[in-house]
């Protein structure tokens, strides 16, 4: 267990050393999110909602090989990372016309696990997928600033390419983010790698990732503000 080194005590000994400093206002913000805010160990680890479409990333990013940023359009640019528009889809799914016949090359274009996306490629309206991860509005993440400096999906998302459905592997808790961001260097690798989730160092990865973070110059932030804003 990666947090294990972080108990409860070390970042709230942090917390209670800081309230009387920041007072007021702040102070009132600080108690209010812990009220809200579940313990660094409540997870939401196992999470996977049932999506409209049984859509498959073992199937499309494992056996099909489709990168991650095929889909996931946005991921090295902004905090977020998009899910593909419909349009995406329909590069390879559509539906067969009401005389049977399909006018472009299509994958299963009768398939009745494909309906939703025919349905929101005739209305426009987007499908409607169920989010999977979600950090509280609190907290704040970017996904820009660890995919371009060397962490890959599967330090944060787990083996996404071998899941029919997608779950949480990771608690996404304060103490997991800070127990990175305190030593980087296990995790980090080579920028060409970052979508190749099987990928497996021909070195000790602390050495690559030592080499990775002197080569970015990595320093990764714990202060508050960094991800409280
Ligand atoms: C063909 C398009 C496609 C490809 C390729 C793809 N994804 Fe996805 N991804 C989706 C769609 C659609 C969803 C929303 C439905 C779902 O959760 O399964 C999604 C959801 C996700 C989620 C959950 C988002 C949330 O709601 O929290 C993660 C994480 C994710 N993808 C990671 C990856 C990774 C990592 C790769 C590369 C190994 C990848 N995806 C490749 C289409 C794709
Ligand atoms: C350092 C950890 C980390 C890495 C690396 C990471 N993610 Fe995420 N991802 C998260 C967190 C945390 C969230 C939830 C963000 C939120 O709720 O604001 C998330 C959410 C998502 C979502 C849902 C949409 C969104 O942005 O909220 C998708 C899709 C996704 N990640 C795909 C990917 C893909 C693809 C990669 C690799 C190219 C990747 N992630 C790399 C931590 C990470
Ligand atoms: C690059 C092409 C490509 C893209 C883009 C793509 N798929 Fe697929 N998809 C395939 C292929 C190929 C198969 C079938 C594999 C097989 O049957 O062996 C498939 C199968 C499926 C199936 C199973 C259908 C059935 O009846 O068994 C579903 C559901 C599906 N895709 C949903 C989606 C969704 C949703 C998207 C967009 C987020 C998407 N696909 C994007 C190529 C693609
Ligand atoms: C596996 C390692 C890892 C994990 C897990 C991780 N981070 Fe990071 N984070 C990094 C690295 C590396 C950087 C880049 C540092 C740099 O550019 O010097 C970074 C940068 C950031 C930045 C940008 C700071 C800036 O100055 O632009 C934010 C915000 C951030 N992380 C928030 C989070 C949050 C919130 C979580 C937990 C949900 C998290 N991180 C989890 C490794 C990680
Ligand atoms: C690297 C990112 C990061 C840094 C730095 C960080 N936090 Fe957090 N913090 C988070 C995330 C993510 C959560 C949400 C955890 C969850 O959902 O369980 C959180 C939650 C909290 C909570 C809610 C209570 C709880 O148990 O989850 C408080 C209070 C808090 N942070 C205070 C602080 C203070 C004070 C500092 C500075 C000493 C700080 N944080 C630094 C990422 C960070």
């Amino acid at each position: 267990m990666p947090s294990e080194r972080f108990h409860f005590p070390e970042w709230t000994n942090r917390l209670t050393r800081l309230l009387p400093i920041i007072g007021g206002a702040a102070g009132l913000y600080a108690v209010t999110i812990l009220a809200l805010g579940a313990s660094p160990e409540t997870t939401d680890v196992g999470y996977a909602p049932q999506q409209p479409v049984p859509f498959s990333h073992k199937l499309h990013a494992g056996q099909l090989k489709l990168d991650c940023r095929y889909c996931h359009t946005t991921v090295e640019e902004a905090a977020h990372a998009a899910i593909p528009p419909t349009q995406t889809c329909n590069n390879c799914h559509n539906p067969a016309d009401a005389n049977g016949s399909v006018a472009t090359v299509s994958v299963h274009p009768n398939s009745e696990k494909l309906l939703p996306v025919f349905e929101s490629q005739a209305s426009g309206a987007p499908i409607k997928w169920e989010r999977v991860h979600d950090l509280p509005d609190y907290a704040c993440f970017n996904h820009s600033a660890h995919v371009t400096r060397g962490v890959s999906c599967v330090s944060c998302h787990g083996r996404v390419d071998q899941m029919e459905v997608v779950q949480q592997v990771e608690p996404l808790s304060m103490a997991w983010c800070l127990d990175c961001h305190r030593e980087p260097a296990p995790h980090l690798r080579p920028l060409d790698r970052i979508a190749q989730l099987d990928w497996v160092p021909e070195e000790a990865s602390e050495v690559i990732g030592a080499r990775v973070q002197e080569e970015l110059g990595l320093n990764p932030s714990t202060n508050c503000s960094t991800c409280h804003r």
